[in-house]
């Protein structure tokens, strides 16, 4: 079947488009129902099925007699460590780890929070979870102790999981500490916290740490528990506009289903291939395609801890691509930036044989047309950018190599994936004409693997998601389709903004400043910049009878948001003003404000209360 066929099919008849796609997963108990829609705007997939996630990822290949196929590789030039993972060690590892869980007093239904690097064993820890049913929830490392402390109170895991240090090119950034400070911050105090130890940082073990090595290797292996197909598998939290991050909830069912038939469809990968996601497990593109995706379907998937550059060239990810025969490789833009500023003419590249890559795919942020020319001459490959979300849990909108490869338009990440029936609507709800902009979302019911919830939260799952329009799931873009059915997603419509591929919360960040004694208000924007796509910059105003030195005072608030949120927030540039533009109403003009830094000639909106608060601000916003 070819595309448009097998898009209208997925609309037209989701139920038989998704029990056929079920077929692709073994399950203790088949479902007799498809989708569950008594009781909108919450939706059920397969909801009488029955599986095991873990057993469909790992076990069933075994059982196949493709136990001794490479499962993962461990890739790492940080710690100069290259290990490769049969289905029947990582099997091995797994049960032990779930059976170390199980020791532990982690059942069904509890909540595990995994605070580790990009290290096998993280994906081990999840992979245990699912094995017993438990809900993991990683947070990645650039958080601070705050954000995994926010965490920890939302998910009340029983245990955490933890490694001693992760390595961030060639510094060692000790996480111990860090989870020290969260547990003891947190009111949910988690019972065990198991620790990785790695030799470049060894954790002093506290009275609640046990010791992930010893502890394994006295476990009992644990067996695969059956779950119910809405059981969560997962809680992901994401930056929403405020300061509380949004905990999206993946079930097992329905992921598992849909990202078997993505492996096919989109990614072109099939048992045996290799799939290298340049990303971090922290995120939703290492949750769904690092560890995954590629296993349900018996490939192998590459664990990269490294950078794209640095650690120690450019030409890492292509070395990685060729030693490991990679076949499909999927990263995000920025990393594509950084390598073309260090080696524009791909000199590294020329070291490596990557003849085996078929396709590159580019996601998690916008991805420019030069960046795109510049990959699409260098790798003579297809590059093919696609757009998701961790709500969504796999590709929206994509150029699906698999079942129908189209021509590319650049800035665009192509077509609806079958599943998928985006819209785009104007502020009255009201569908607009091709090419003209608006608020993209996807009609309801979302395809099975997307977000069923918000952990502990249906009210915020539905204002957030669902009630800006009835009928219709709000993906928080803007953009446009035009006249060839081709998505073009112009950037975020709320206050949520993309650095180097990592998604952040302006609002988390002015809480943060907010929260300083001398500060009156604040605003921060997202402002774009030629390698991470957008960085964040911060205008304070400062309380009236506050004296002090500007400069310390600025490097005060950039200390304190990297110490709230994580260095990943990367706010660097606070600037001290003497107003923010704002609306009659008392709203800040943030967009006009952006405008303005991105370069913009704007002129002030009519509905600006003071429009010389705006012209005095005007030389700082440009000055960026
Ligand atoms: N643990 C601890 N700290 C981390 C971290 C982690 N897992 N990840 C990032 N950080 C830190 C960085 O060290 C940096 O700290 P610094 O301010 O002390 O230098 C800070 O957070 C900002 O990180 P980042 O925005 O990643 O900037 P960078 O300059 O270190 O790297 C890129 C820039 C483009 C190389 C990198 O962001 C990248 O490879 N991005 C694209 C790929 C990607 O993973 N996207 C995710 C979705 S697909
Ligand atoms: P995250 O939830 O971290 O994956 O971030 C999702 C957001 O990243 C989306 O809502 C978009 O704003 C942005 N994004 C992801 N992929 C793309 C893409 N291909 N093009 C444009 N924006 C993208």
């Amino acid at each position: 079947m070819n595309y448009r066929t097998t898009f209208r099919a997925s609309l037209d008849w989701p139920e038989a488009f998704w029990t056929a796609a079920a077929e692709e997963i073994d399950w203790y108990r088949a479902p007799t129902r498809v989708l569950d829609s008594s009781n909108p705007p919450h939706y059920r997939w397969f909801p009488d099925g029955e599986l095991n996630t873990c057993y469909n990822a790992l076990d069933r290949h075994i059982e196949a007699g493709r136990g001794d196929c490479d499962a993962l590789i461990y890739d790492s030039p940080v710690t100069a460590t290259k290990t490769t993972y049969s289905y029947v060690r990582l099997r091995h590892d797994v049960a032990r780890f779930a059976g170390v869980l199980t020791g532990l007093g982690v059942t069904r239904g509890d909540r595990v929070v995994i605070y580790m690097p990009t290290v096998p064993e993280a994906a081990i820890a999840m992979l245990a979870c699912a094995r017993i049913g438990a809900v993991h929830s990683v947070v990645f490392g650039g958080f601070a102790a705050n954000e995994l402390a926010i965490r920890i109170d939302d998910a009340t895991p029983k245990v955490v999981v933890a490694a001693s240090c992760g390595i961030e090119g060639k510094r060692i950034i000790e996480y111990k500490p860090l989870l020290d400070r969260a547990v003891e911050q947190a009111h949910h105090k988690p019972d065990f916290c198991v620790i990785l130890q790695r030799p470049q940082a060894v954790a002093e073990m506290g009275e609640r740490d046990v010791d992930w090595s010893d502890a394994i290797a006295a476990a009992t292996p644990a067996a695969c528990v059956p779950v119910a197909s809405t059981d969560p598998l997962y809680i992901l939290y994401t930056s929403g506009t405020t300061g509380k991050p949004k905990g999206v909830v993946r079930d097992n069912g329905g992921h598992a289903v849909a990202l078997c038939w993505t492996m096919n469809n989109v990614y072109d990968v099939a048992p045996r291939d290799v799939m290298f996601s340049a990303s971090d497990v922290g995120w939703v593109a290492g949750h769904s395609y690092i560890v995954y995706a590629p296993l349900l379907v018996g490939a192998t998937t590459v664990l990269y801890e490294g950078k794209p550059v640095g650690t120690p060239d450019p030409g890492q990810l292509w070395r990685v691509v060729a030693e490991h025969g990679v076949r499909t490789m999927f990263t995000a833009p920025s990393a594509l930036r950084v390598i073309r500023k260090e080696d524009p003419a791909g000199a590294f590249l020329a070291d490596h044989d990557i003849s085996r890559m078929r396709y590159l795919f580019l996601g998690g942020e916008r991805l420019d047309p030069a960046t795109l020319r510049w990959a699409q001459d260098l790798l003579g490959i297809p590059v093919v950018d696609h757009w998701w979300q961790t709500e969504t849990g796999w590709p929206v909108a994509a150029n699906l190599m698999g079942l129908e490869p189209m021509p590319i338009k650049p800035g665009s990440p192509t077509v609806p994936v079958p599943g998928w029936d985006i819209g785009v609507l104007d502020a009255d709800g009201r569908a607009v004409a091709p090419g003209v902009d608006g608020a993209l979302v996807v009609k309801l019911p979302l395809p099975p693997g997307s977000l069923t919830t918000l952990w502990n939260d249906d009210d915020r799952f539905v204002s957030s998601y669902l009630s800006r329009y009835t009928g219709y799931y709000l993906t928080g873009d803007g953009g446009h389709i035009d006249k060839d059915g081709y998505v073009f997603v112009m950037g975020r419509i709320d206050d949520v903004i993309n650095v180097a591929g990592h998604r952040l919360s302006t609002g988390a960040m002015e809480e943060a400043l907010a929260g300083h004694p001398a500060v009156a208000e604040c605003a921060v924007i997202g402002v774009a910049d030629p390698i991470k796509g957008q960085i964040p910059r911060g205008f304070v105003v400062l309380k009236d009878d506050v004296d002090a030195d500007e400069t310390d005072l600025s490097a005060e608030l950039v200390q304190r948001v990297r110490t709230q949120i994580g260095a990943v927030a990367a706010l660097r540039d606070i600037a001290i003003v003497p107003g923010l533009p704002k609306t009659r109403s008392g709203k800040i003009l943030r967009q006009t404000m952006r405008a303005i830094a991105d370069g913009a000639d704007s002129p002030a909106p009519s509905t600006i209360d003071d429009v010389s608060v705006l012209d005095a601000i005007r030389p700082i916003l440009r000055r960026g």
